[in-house]
């Protein structure tokens, strides 16, 4: 039996990815797996969770990007147990999200060959599904946490657009990172362009065995 495929779901704030990562969890069947990150459940991510919703609780910003990472660490074998007992694993957010959210910040010193540290030898996706929005950032009803305004998103999408051209590399990125445009789609509609992209992913790449890291 081979092993299990990581798949995730990445985008920026409100383009639908913890929905499209259920559905696809759910049709991918009961042997799936579905991981979300930041994980506020954990002791790190109580901390993440009080930073993001707290405007008093005050972080360097080099503190909480490692604390995202360590977030990602703490579920770093689980993920890669379920992959070797057969099992798929959806991941909703993980490093690129890391890299691209603190890279925005524009701090002095925190750009994304920085940023990444961190996540060095982290599992990489074998298939990633990028969700963009046509202007997402730009749109009203963002809520109220941290890194939730437009102007913070524009930055976000060129951070992220940055680190897929200039630090993946190419054979991989074309391979394995789909981007999915869901302006003016329904919920529907985009999973089953997301079902579509994973479906014949899982067929081309059956048969992978060794794992990929950052
Ligand atoms: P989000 O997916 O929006 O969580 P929820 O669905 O619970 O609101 O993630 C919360 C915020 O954290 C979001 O603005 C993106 C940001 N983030 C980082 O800055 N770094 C990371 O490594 C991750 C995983 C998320
Ligand atoms: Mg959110």
């Amino acid at each position: 039996m081979g092993r299990g495929k990581l798949i995730l779901i990445e985008g920026l704030d409100r383009t639908g990815k913890s929905t499209q990562a259920g559905k696809l969890a759910e049709r991918l069947g009961p042997n799936s797996q579905l991981i979300k990150f930041p994980d506020r459940s954990t002791k790190i991510g109580g901390l993440i969770n009080q930073y993001l919703t707290d405007p008093a609780f005050l972080l360097p910003d080099q503190a909480i990007h490692l604390l995202f990472s360590a977030n990602r660490w703490e579920v770093a074998e689980e993920i890669k147990t379920h992959l070797l007992k057969g099992s798929n694993v959806v991941l909703d957010r993980y490093v690129y999200s890391g890299v691209a959210y603190s890279a925005a910040k524009g701090v002095p010193g925190l750009d994304l060959q920085w940023c990444l540290q961190s996540d060095v030898g982290l599992l990489k996706p074998d298939l990633t599904l990028f969700l963009t929005n046509q202007g997402s950032e730009l749109r009203q009803g963002f809520g109220e946490e941290r890194y939730e305004s437009s102007a913070f998103q524009q930055k976000v999408r060129e951070q992220f657009s940055t680190f897929f051209n200039d630090f993946e590399d190419q054979s991989y990125k074309q391979a394995h990172i789909k981007v999915l445009e869901t302006s003016d789609k329904s919920i529907e509609q985009v999973h089953d362009m997301v079902w579509s992209t994973t479906s014949a992913f899982m067929q081309e790449y059956a048969d992978i065995q060794d794992f990929m890291y950052f």
